[in-house]
């Protein structure tokens, strides 16, 4: 074999891997943008235009969408059919921008600019952003309990459990609780949080998300253990990195890339594995995090080489 031809093949998997994201992209926002549109739903007595205005401004428009990239990606090593996926994608994608607004309100993180625009109470006010969020919470579990987003119900209900697991109390939510904790303002002197306390936190707030869209498409695959828990393994770790690579885009990165301030972390006293280890031991973990998330995918072979770029993605994305 010529010796380009590894780097040829690598460069290959990457390319496939950006074009899928793309199309994922662009198939969720047309997916948001119909589960969002003007057809009322079935038992709903009003539709409140500034509800719905809010609750389209916070889904649509913006974000990388790679959570319910994560979903398809997953769901196809099963041979899942795309319109499902693309489903539990969106109800995944529906709790993400709800938890983005409400990060961004001045109660928590006090954001102005999210995904290159003003956050959701700079363009509506501060109530209307919060109840968008709940709309879209809401949303997120009436989606998946439609038979169009598979015909088994039991399929349907360990969606729910799953995500409702994922975004509550013992994941996104209780970590976003644990995030503003470890900032001291509930408490004159908090505890300094050590290694395993931030990952703890991290992997509540942002991995829960992350990891429910890698089993999602094990459970719309109906996988056997093996390979159910091979995603969620993988999940898990993709989680740890995102966060990781987040926390060094606050600290290293270009606002005008990334669509959001930087520079924050630190000054409100934010618990990361940036500020705990450094950023240099941080890009050591991370690299470390990228080896470990390919190894998990060993079980599926050669057909989750684009989850392995979808890992290095993480680790290496500039937004
Ligand atoms: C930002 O998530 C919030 C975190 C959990 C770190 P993303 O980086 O996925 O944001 P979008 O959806 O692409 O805007
Ligand atoms: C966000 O963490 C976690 C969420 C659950 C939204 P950050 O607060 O670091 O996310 P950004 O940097 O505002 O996107
Ligand atoms: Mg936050
Ligand atoms: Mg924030
Ligand atoms: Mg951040």
């Amino acid at each position: 074999m010529p010796r380009s031809e590894p780097l040829k093949k690598s460069l290959d998997v990457e390319a496939v891997f950006q074009d899928r994201l793309t199309q994922v992209a662009s198939d969720i926002e047309a997916q948001l943008d119909r589960l969002l549109g003007p057809g009322a739903t079935e038992g709903e007595l009003a539709r409140p235009a500034r509800l719905i205005d809010a609750m389209r401004y916070v889904a649509l428009g913006g974000g990388k969408r790679f959570r319910p990239y994560l979903v398809v990606e997953c769901a196809s090593l099963f041979g899942v059919t795309r319109e499902h996926a693309l489903m539990a994608g969106a109800a995944l994608e529906c709790v993400h921008c709800y938890s983005l607004a409400h990060d961004d309100l001045p109660a928590m993180d006090d954001d102005d600019l999210r995904r290159g625009r003003p956050t959701a109470h700079k363009a509506f006010d501060e109530a209307t952003a919060i109840l968008a969020g709940d709309g879209l919470l809401t949303l997120a579990f009436d989606i998946l309990s439609r038979l169009e987003t598979h015909p088994e119900a039991d399929v349907r209900l360990k969606l729910v459990m799953a995500l409702a697991r994922a975004s509550g109390l013992g994941g996104m939510v209780g970590g976003q609780m644990l995030d503003l904790a470890a900032e001291g303002r509930f408490d004159a002197a908090p505890p300094k949080l050590g290694e395993q306390d931030v990952k703890t936190l991290q992997a509540m707030k942002t991995g829960a998300l992350l990891r429910f869209g890698c089993v999602a498409g094990a459970i719309l695959g109906q996988a056997d253990a093996a390979r159910w828990n091979a995603l969620d393994r993988y999940g898990s770790v993709l989680g740890e990195a995102f966060q990781i690579a987040d926390d060094l885009l606050d600290l290293e990165g270009d606002p005008a890339k990334v669509g959001k301030a930087t520079g924050k972390d630190a000054a409100a006293n934010k618990a990361t594995l940036v500020g705990v280890l450094g950023a240099a031991a941080a890009k050591r973990r991370l690299d470390a995090l990228v080896t470990e998330a390919e190894r998990a995918l060993a079980p599926f072979g050669g057909s989750a080489d684009v989850l392995k770029a979808a890992a290095r993605f993480v680790a290496t994305r500039s937004a």
